[in-house]
């Protein structure tokens, strides 16, 4: 079965020794949940990751990155790349947030050449997908989700594929306080399955695990989590509080 996973993208939040403090706390309450069988990562801006893996090392939660270039090294100012981030302890690297691309404006194809890089360089990707409201209201949900995961795993085989979480975020829910409802995140989750199951096999969609994000709080986690699909949670205002992102955690277990 898929096992639980739950983690908080703390964006551009905290200091340093907010960062540290925020870590440390996630690491003392962690000790109650260390023997469930649960994956948690928190995912820290990267000027704090280093300081954060250290302060985790002994714990059972692992660090992301929020982001990532794909090229291995060279001329490329201001961009991080795989092995950096290897080399200092990280073990996921989100890609594609809707921040980075409805922000930034990063595209499908620039996407899916991180998500390779980050497979090939032995990172584990957390490719993100998702509406916007307007698309949503156009019932264009299903036509958006299908052209971020076809787009962002292209040229993937399925062995590769089965290093990848999917993370659903409508991007109407995120830091909104709108949570999609429990049906909602199950309907959107079964048809990525589904589609998985189209593009692959049925032993990889079964497999793997599909987080949903947006405005989760430790009231709604276990609601969502009861859904037949959702494996998981990313969260993002709610990580920055240690209670509140170990009683999210409790909640997915
Ligand atoms: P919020 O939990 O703040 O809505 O953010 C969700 C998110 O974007 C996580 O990646």
């Amino acid at each position: 079965m898929r096992e639980p996973f739950v983690a908080g993208n703390w964006k551009m939040n905290t200091d340093g020794p907010s960062s540290m403090d925020l870590a440390e706390r996630i690491a003392l309450e962690s000790v109650g949940i260390a023997n469930q069988s649960v994956t948690v990562a928190v995912c820290p801006p990267f000027v704090y990751l280093q300081a954060v893996v250290k302060v985790l090392k002994s714990s059972s939660i692992a660090v992301g990155a929020q982001n990532s270039y794909f090229e291995p090294k060279g001329a490329f100012t201001g961009e991080i790349s795989i092995s950096m981030l290897k080399d200092i302890g990280c073990t996921y690297c989100l890609c594609g947030h809707s921040e980075r691309r409805h922000v930034i404006g990063e595209t499908d194809g620039l996407i899916n050449q991180k998500v390779i890089a980050a497979i090939n360089g032995g990172l584990l990707p957390i490719l993100c997908v998702g509406e916007l409201l307007a698309e949503r209201e156009a019932s264009k949900t299903e036509e958006v989700v299908t052209r971020h995961v076809k787009k962002g795993l292209a040229g993937l085989s399925a062995e590769k594929v089965s290093a990848v979480t999917i993370a659903y975020e409508p991007v109407w829910a995120i830091g909104t306080g709108l949570t999609a409802t429990p049906q909602q995140a199950q309907e959107v989750h079964d048809f990525i399955r589904k589609l998985l199951g189209q593009m692959y096999d049925e032993k990889l969609a079964e497999e793997i695990r599909i987080q949903y994000g947006g405005s989760v709080k430790p009231d709604n986690a276990e609601e969502l989590m009861s859904k037949k699909d959702v494996d998981g949670l990313l969260v993002g205002g709610a990580s920055l509080k240690a209670d509140d992102f170990i009683a999210i955690i409790r909640a997915a277990i």
